[in-house]
């Protein structure tokens, strides 16, 4: 069953999705070359508790960080550990946050001091398209036009979206239905709806869309070893254009003192 919010229940999720965005922004802002992921996410726990909100994604079937942080070949899920970022990398992020109840789900690839131009443009196709996806998300499509419009965009740049993990409904709980995949699966059959929020979250590879998750039972990685982005938006089905609840809006958060 897809849940649609209310006008009420949206005044109560967006300052959620406003929180994501903010944090993640900061810890964007906070990555250098030398620091480690485990300090990454301290920060953004940190952040988490200013802003009276909590990880969305810590204890989530035993997750056991407050964020994802994904290096180079890690595509998502990428565990806090004693790393350091180096010059060059790119991080992949991925925010979420439980606030007033309602959870704000958003992504971004950014790299560490500067990169490739091969990883600029992995950056530059992956955000894309999510906005090409984000374009089609209103009422009279179906979910798989979402679905076509990232694999489409991705696949005619060279690149190759991920199977195993998808976007998602979002709301109350990180996951509901229904879900958004990057590619057409034939079964994503349902027409969008006024009141929907969805997560949509392309993971895109430069080279082979395979992908395995590592020992720890939580990083994924691309099989070949290239590099993988990852962008997100939570975002409103309305009666006319798509609204982005994470995008960088002047909204009253309160720091909690
Ligand atoms: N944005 C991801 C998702 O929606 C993050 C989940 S990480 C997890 O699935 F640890 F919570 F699973
Ligand atoms: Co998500």
């Amino acid at each position: 069953m897809i849940i649609l919010k209310s006008e009420r229940e949206l005044e109560a999720m967006r300052p959620a999705c406003q929180v994501a965005r903010a944090v993640l922004d900061e810890v964007c802002d906070f990555i250098q070359p030398g620091r480690t992921t485990r300090e990454i996410d301290q920060f953004a726990a940190s952040r988490m508790k200013d802003y009276g909100a909590r990880s969305a994604f810590l204890g989530y079937r035993k997750y056991p960080c407050y964020i994802c942080i994904s290096v180079n070949d890690e595509v998502v899920h990428g565990l806090a550990n004693e790393r350091r970022v180096d010059f060059g990398d790119i991080i992949s992020l991925d925010v979420g946050v439980i606030y007033n109840g309602f959870i704000g789900d958003n992504a971004r690839t950014v790299a560490v001091g500067g990169c490739s131009l091969e990883a600029q443009r992995l950056m530059d196709v992956t955000e894309r398209a999510l906005y090409e996806g984000i374009a089609q998300a209103r009422p009279g499509n179906r979910v798989e036009d979402i679905s076509r419009a990232v694999q489409t965009f991705v696949e005619s740049n060279g690149c190759s979206v991920v199977r195993e993990f998808v976007g998602h409904g979002v709301g109350r709980s990180m996951h509901e239905e229904p879900q958004v995949p990057n590619f057409v699966d034939g079964k994503s059959r349902q027409k969008l709806r006024p009141g929907m929020t969805l997560a949509i979250e392309p993971m895109v590879n430069a080279g082979s869309p395979a992908v395995k998750v590592l020992k720890d039972g939580w990083t994924v990685v691309t099989i070949d070893g290239q590099l993988s982005a990852h962008f997100e938006h939570t975002v409103l089905i309305t009666e006319g254009e798509p609204e982005i609840m994470t995008c960088p809006a002047r909204m009253p958060l309160k720091l909690r003192v």
